[in-house]
């Protein structure tokens, strides 16, 4: 009550302290639990980094064990649940998919609801682990009307994805190393980023104690914006766009500045980061070695480059400090490992789940714990008379 202070988007107001992730975005730095994204990135297998994120610290080799073999009990989907696929439209886009069916958990997990009991967090953190690849990779295969592929718990967590989306029935699949690789590092560059849209809508969700799973589909909607991560889809449209229109990159450069057009650079700026996204510079790299090492030649990577190159040399991008972020580059990396558009965002998804229900833990783990509820400053009309409607 009394004096309300007004910030549109949350531009300065601190909602939380918080433990798990570190972002200086003057000087580029990102670390989850005091390591550096970047040997993360190098070392560590994306499970290690959930476990990290979600328990505080990296798993000694038991619990290492422990957790996986957790989530490898719990990969199948109740075969109840895979009907609700038979309900949605072919071309239903698989984030409404991932929200829905994550959601409708809640409905066969009453035994695991309650925010207060660890044991039944610990229940809904591994079957939410476990089971978005699978729901993500049926949402796929219902999209492209091939058979459900089942997971296959003897392979890696993002092998087992790979071939969940990639294997046909009548055929051998291989998965190729190259490809886990680089999943695996995307998955890990994604895995939090402190406060954004996507957790903060998980945490003003959990914040009424409602469950992790309604709060992770809360999430997941959130996510699918293009202004969040949806960008990664939308800035692969736009490389495509561009290629189609001559691969004029100055004209789309011009386009993003006009304050007449609505059009913005897909995959630049960033709420937080006001010099380099560091997500951004390993990505790139990523994206080097990948198609190099796989011999393939994406015209849109050549654009990607040379957008960056100009819209980092022109003065309206300089002045405004808008660098490549995280969706920049990793669309290219997807398609180089086969993965079509509509699936960019998903994958964003999984990378940034263990975020996501690290954020929702630590929350309820803290005493001065509140439901969230911002205030406002009414600006609508004083009080007044209501006119009979025949008089209106
Ligand atoms: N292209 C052209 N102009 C831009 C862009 C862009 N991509 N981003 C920001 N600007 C301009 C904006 O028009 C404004 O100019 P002015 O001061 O003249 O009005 C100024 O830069 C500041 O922008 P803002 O919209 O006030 O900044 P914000 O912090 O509210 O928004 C953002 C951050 C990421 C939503 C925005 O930069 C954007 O829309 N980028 C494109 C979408 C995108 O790539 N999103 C992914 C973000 S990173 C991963 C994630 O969150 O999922």
């Amino acid at each position: 009550t009394g004096y309300i202070t007004l910030d549109e988007g949350y531009v300065n107001t601190g909602a939380t302290t918080s433990a798990i992730t570190f972002l200086d975005g003057d000087k580029g730095i990102l670390r989850y639990r005091g390591y550096p994204i970047e040997e993360l990135a190098k070392k560590c297998r994306f499970i290690e980094i959930a476990y990290l994120l979600i328990y505080g610290e990296l798993p000694t080799k038991e619990q290492f064990d422990h957790f996986r073999g957790m989530l490898f009990r719990h990969t199948m989907l109740h075969e109840d649940m895979r009907l609700f696929y038979n309900g949605f439209p072919r071309d239903a886009h698989p984030m409404a998919i991932l929200g829905s069916v994550v959601g409708a958990m809640s409905t066969f997990y009453q035994d695991s609801l309650d925010p207060h009991d660890q044991e039944q967090v610990d229940d809904s953190i591994v079957r939410l682990m476990a089971k978005l690849p699978t729901i993500a990779a049926f949402a796929y295969k219902k999209s492209i009307g091939q058979p459900y592929v089942y997971p296959d718990n003897s392979l890696s967590y993002c092998a087992n994805f790979l071939r969940m989306m990639f294997a046909v029935p009548s055929e051998k699949y291989e998965v190729d190393q190259d490809f886990v690789d680089a999943l695996n590092l995307l998955l890990i560059v994604h895995a939090d980023h402190e406060q954004n849209c996507s957790t903060s809508t998980v945490r003003m969700v959990g914040s009424s104690n409602a469950n992790l799973f309604a709060s992770i589909s809360a999430g997941i909607s959130a996510l699918w914006g293009p202004l969040h991560g949806g960008a990664n889809e939308a800035c692969v449209q736009m490389l495509e766009q561009i290629r189609r229109d001559g691969s004029n990159v100055k004209k789309y450069v011009d386009m993003a500045k006009d304050k007449n057009n609505n059009f913005r650079l897909m995959g630049f700026g960033h709420r937080v980061y006001k010099s380099f996204d560091p997500r951004a510079t390993i990505i790139k790299e990523a994206c080097h070695r990948i198609l190099k090492k796989q011999a393939i030649k994406d015209p849109i990577f050549d654009i990607a480059l040379e957008l960056e190159q100009v819209a980092l040399n022109d003065p309206y991008f300089i002045e405004r400090k808008l660098y490549p972020n995280v969706d920049f580059y990793s669309g290219v990396v997807y398609r180089a490992i086969g993965i079509p558009e509509q699936m960019f965002t998903v994958l964003f998804a999984i990378g940034r789940l263990p975020g996501w229900i690290a954020h929702w833990v630590e929350m309820h783990a803290n005493p001065a714990k509140k439901i969230c509820r911002p205030r406002q400053i009414y600006t609508g009309p004083s009080k007044r008379e209501i006119t009979p409607m025949d008089q209106r």
